[in-house]
């Protein structure tokens, strides 16, 4: 952040002001949003660039990895950007020898510690959704496994570590109030992995996509528009969005096991520009209200209604366009910037925009800042695309 702040080019004693009372105002903020970076394509800017372009250009503030790229994290270095590295799901089985966790620390982590803000590890993605029996067993010895190579490298307050999550780990999201976890993951998995978190002070990272939820139907609750909502019996609680409903079928789920206490992260959501003809709320508008409602409604601190008053650090996916994304069209084109840097919408990222509106809407502009970037490959199934 300081980072950031030092290389705004503050041209009025106005700019400056606000930029302080938004700094301050950041430190009471408890959620933030990032931004998936993806590589799965043969067209991508050099890492340097992107982190630069990153930096300078946008209010983006956090990057998730899909992998612990050398380059990538080199290229971050000295921007103070928060980034979180992946251990790739091939990995994990090994990684529960704890030898290997610390080799794997010492060669693609440690190198980069004095340099690049490196703030979480996930091991994995989707593992349950894998249906992978070895990888799914080695999950959790994977975590503990890893923990332990932080805590000899002295590296634990820093670093965290968890593992992000499809909503197929639900067997019933609806209504919001009967969400539970799949039976068996629940008490073999996710009650170790939840106490996992717990004992580290780490977050429960899940990848909802009200995208893959909705139908022509519930277009308009999937895209925070005005519609009839979601009304939930057991509690007579109002649901006006599809997100905060998957979100509050995850609380559930994590109440019903005795972990309501632990934080939430959106570890990846999205929305694509572009899909197949006959695809209905598939364009860029509808992306572009997606993920600028999505921004607006999860640093709000509004809640959801089982959450109430709280924000949730978001990532975005994705940064860019992947074009080497195998399945349709759609799984392509759910980044937010094309190769060459160019914007595919409009959400208020860029600091040119987030300047401008700050003149008249201070709000806003506070809302923005807290955006970062994550960087995320898989997603669940894909019901429009
Ligand atoms: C949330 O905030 C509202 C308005 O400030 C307040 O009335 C309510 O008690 C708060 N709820 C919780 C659970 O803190």
């Amino acid at each position: 952040m300081e980072n950031a702040l030092a290389t705004f080019s503050a041209s009025t004693v106005t700019t400056i002001l606000l930029l302080a009372a938004s700094t301050l105002f950041i430190q009471g903020v408890e959620g933030s949003i990032g931004v998936n970076y993806g590589t799965l394509a043969n067209n991508l800017p050099p890492p340097a660039q992107v982190a630069h372009f990153l930096l300078e250009s946008t209010i983006i503030n956090r990057v998730r990895l899909f992998d612990a790229s050398t380059e990538i994290l080199r290229a971050f270095a000295h921007t103070g950007i928060a980034v979180t590295v992946t251990v790739t799901n091939d990995q994990i089985p090994h990684l529960t020898n704890i030898g290997f966790a610390q080799e794997w620390l010492k060669s693609n982590v440690q190198p980069h510690v004095r340099t690049t803000n490196i703030v979480r590890i996930l091991v994995g993605n989707e593992v349950i959704s894998t249906a992978n029996k070895l990888l799914i067993a080695s999950l959790v010895p994977a975590m503990q496994a890893l923990h332990a190579a932080l805590v000899d490298a002295s590296l634990d307050s820093r670093i965290k570590i968890s593992t992000p999550h499809s909503l197929g780990i639900l067997s019933s999201s609806s209504p919001p109030s009967g969400g539970k976890f799949r039976q068996g993951y629940d008490t073999h998995v996710l009650k170790p992995v939840l106490s996992f978190l717990r004992a580290t002070n780490s977050p429960f990272m899940i990848n909802p996509y009200p995208f893959f939820g909705s139908s022509p139907e519930t277009l308009d609750y999937a895209l925070f528009r005005t519609s009839s909502g979601v009304f939930d019996e057991n509690t007579k609680l109002s649901y006006t969005n599809m997100l905060d409903a998957q979100l509050d079928a995850v609380f559930s789920a994590m109440k019903l096991l005795g972990f309501s206490d632990i934080e939430i992260v959106i570890s990846e959501t999205g929305w694509p520009s572009l899909g197949d003809s006959s695809q209905v709320g598939v364009d860029a508008e509808s992306a572009a209200q997606y993920n600028r409602n999505l921004m607006q409604h999860v640093t709000s601190g509004a809640g959801t209604p089982l959450m109430p008053n709280r924000t949730f650090e978001t990532y975005i996916f994705a940064l860019f366009n992947e074009d080497l994304k195998p399945g349709p069209t759609c799984e392509r084109n759910f980044g937010l910037f094309l190769p060459d840097m160019t914007p595919v919408y409009d959400i208020g990222i860029l600091r040119s925009t987030v300047a401008a509106a700050s003149k008249f809407h201070h709000a806003t502009y506070i809302s923005v800042l807290t955006i970062g970037l994550l960087i995320i490959s898989n997603h669940g199934d894909n019901m429009l695309c």
